[in-house]
């Protein structure tokens, strides 16, 4: 069976396809014949940097997965065959809150991904998949929009009437978009695209913001919000940006701590966080508890994920340059 292989530093086109003998499922695991493997903006940081995260090489990449149950190991008794399954990004969180175990169990990270034909997973790091869903709709849940649920249900607690702020129209942030409407809560998303600011209007944005022409946005944030301020932010911008969601926060709001896209080392000013008693939370992905609650939200309301493009197998590397290239609206998809 074919599998990609980060086998060094040489980026995107060092990808190499690899064959790797058809993995066995053991005692309480499961061997999963993958159709769909979505595409993350952590993917892809991998693929370029995987020496600086002492990873072992070589790696399969890829957190995200989506496919069929092919095969059973000895006393699993929670899946059967030919079942429609995806894999939790974190193998060994099942529930409660997150540990140091637990983010030594990350798929394409310190286990080998799922950018592979077939892989092995224990049945507790597997969860069935909503049924009106197709395998490439499915594999886009497992980290984005596992992290967007966590971010503004679990850790943010959002109600209808709600006012939440979302940087930019990646895959997090679009996820976070459904949820936030799926909610009642009214939503303003910033992007530096009027096309793409166009299109989170159709899928339900209440007010939009470029931040290439408006580099102020936060100061358009309380404009928009007569002062006050939201009560949320979906915060994946990093260091170039968490300043200002800060200051777009209402007093005594919350700040999901998720993304990086703008580097990894900034300094923060402690003084507004206190002044509005602001709840600022990391986040990292989910567990499959919350995993299995946000595939119940996502069945009731049939709510289908955003993709923006999907690929064959043999063309992954051009899906991680498309992803590069930054000019997608939602998710990326590799198909088997
Ligand atoms: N902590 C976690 O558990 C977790 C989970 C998933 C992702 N993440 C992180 O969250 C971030 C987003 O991930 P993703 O998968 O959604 O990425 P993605 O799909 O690659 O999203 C990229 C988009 O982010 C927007 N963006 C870039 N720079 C921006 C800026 N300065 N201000 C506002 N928006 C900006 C752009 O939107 P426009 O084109 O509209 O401008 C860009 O298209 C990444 O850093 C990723 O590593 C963390």
């Amino acid at each position: 069976m074919k599998a990609y292989e980060i086998r060094g530093d040489d980026g995107i086109d060092g990808l190499a396809l690899a064959e790797r003998p058809m993995p066995e499922p053991g005692p309480g695991q499961v061997r999963v014949r993958l159709r769909a493997s979505a595409l993350n903006y952590r993917d892809l940081a991998t693929i370029e940097d995987p020496l600086s995260r002492n990873l072992n090489l070589p790696l399969v990449p890829n957190s995200d997965g989506a496919g069929e149950v092919a095969a059973l190991g000895p006393g699993v008794t929670g899946f059967e065959l030919g079942e429609r399954v995806a894999g939790c990004f974190f193998q060994g969180w099942t529930g409660g809150p997150i540990t140091p175990e637990v983010m030594a169990s990350a798929l394409g990270g310190a286990l080998d991904g799922v950018l592979a034909e077939q892989v092995v997973l224990d049945q507790a790091g597997l969860v069935r998949v909503p049924e009106h869903l197709s395998f490439e709709e499915a594999a886009t849940l497992p980290c984005a929009a596992l992290t967007a649920w966590n971010a503004l249900v679990v850790q943010g607690r959002v109600k209808a009437g709600d006012t939440v702020l979302l940087l930019g129209t990646g895959g997090v942030s679009i996820f976070a978009l459904q949820f936030a409407a799926l909610h009642g809560a009214r939503v303003i998303v910033t992007s530096s695209n009027d096309d793409k600011l166009a299109r989170a209007r159709e899928l339900g944005a209440w007010q939009t913001i470029n931040y290439r022409t408006t580099p102020e946005w936060d100061a358009a944030v309380l404009e928009l919000t007569q002062g006050r301020g939201v009560d949320q932010v979906i915060e994946v911008g990093g260091p170039g940006t968490l300043a200002r969601s800060i200051q777009a926060a209402r007093v005594g709001g919350f700040i999901a701590v998720i993304g990086i896209l703008t580097g990894v080392a900034g300094q923060i000013n402690p003084t507004p966080i206190m002044r509005k008693s602001l709840r600022v939370q990391g986040i990292y992905v989910g567990s499959r508890a919350m995993f299995q609650a946000m595939n119940r939200a996502i069945a009731t309301h049939r709510l289908r994920p955003v993709i923006d493009r999907s690929f064959p197998f043999e063309e992954a590397r051009a899906a991680f340059h498309h992803l590069r290239a930054a000019g997608h609206f939602g998710k990326i998809v590799v198909r088997m």
